[in-house]
């Protein structure tokens, strides 16, 4: 046994016929932020979704703070619940104002009640610095705002670990940064962050560890002082000169 938080060992995974994640060893400790890249369709996501039980694996063990996860509803549910996720595309419910996305999930999922959620959804929503827009629409605000209210409704379930699927890859280039700024904040304040993305600048700043894929494999895995300064594959070097030059 190790105290990682998250512990993937020889993880694989089929989509029918198509092995997307070919034996993946990965170990996430408790306040570390792992930051994983690699090309398009190289199965980042796969990783970062098999994690909380989005995807299901069919070889290999995937363990939260010791326990396994199975195919048992409970255990689906305890995972999720203490794993958050925020996605490419915010996923806010279009039809919910801002608090309201932000207080269901503690309401509904976790009995809090509506004056407490209330209480921390405004404070997340101070964290991520836009506190005036409790009361507008999802579709009133720019996608830099969308994207942190979807962080402050994630950090509204208190998890202990927050997993980003490219949150950046969807907004305009002016809006990258207030986004990537939170996650800063919220790496400096501890918070175990797993994060798929391809802002090598937010990488440098706070990753532990780097993560390469390729082709449904891990090809490095290193600190990023040896992951830029000297990357060990071919894959990795290009990969790295063509992002790397934008
Ligand atoms: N639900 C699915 N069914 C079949 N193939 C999928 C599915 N989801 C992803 N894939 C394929 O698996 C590969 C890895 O996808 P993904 O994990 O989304 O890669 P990445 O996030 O690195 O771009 C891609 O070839 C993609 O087309
Ligand atoms: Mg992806």
């Amino acid at each position: 046994m190790t105290d990682a938080m998250i512990e993937l060992v020889d993880v694989n995974k089929w989509f029918g016929d198509f092995h997307v994640l070919k034996n993946i060893n990965m170990t996430v400790g408790a306040g570390e932020k792992v930051v994983i890249c690699g090309p398009s369709g190289s199965g980042k996501s796969t990783v970062v979704r098999s994690i909380n039980r989005l995807e299901e694996h069919q070889k290999g063990t995937i363990r939260f703070n010791g326990a396994e996860l199975t195919n048992d509803p409970k255990s689906v549910a305890s995972i999720q619940g203490e794993i958050g996720m925020v996605f490419q595309q915010f996923n806010l419910f279009p039809h919910l104002s801002v608090l309201e996305n932000l207080t269901l999930g503690p309401i509904k999922a976790r009995g809090l009640e509506r004056s407490k959620a209330v209480e921390r959804a405004r404070h997340y929503l101070e964290r991520v610095r836009i506190p005036d827009q409790a009361d507008k629409l999802p579709s009133q605000l720019s996608g830099g705002q969308q994207q942190r209210v979807a962080i402050a409704r994630s950090l509204c379930m208190e998890p202990k670990v927050l997993l980003f699927d490219e949150p950046t890859s969807a907004l305009d280039p002016e809006m990258i940064s207030e986004v990537l700024d939170v996650m800063v904040e919220l790496a400096q304040d501890g918070m175990t962050m797993v994060v798929v993305t391809h802002e090598m600048g937010f990488a440098r700043k706070v990753a532990d560890k780097m993560v390469f894929m390729d082709q449904g494999e891990i090809v490095e895995q290193s600190d990023p002082q040896a992951f830029f300064a000297n990357p060990q594959t071919e894959r990795c070097r290009t990969f790295l000169s063509q992002i790397l030059q934008h």
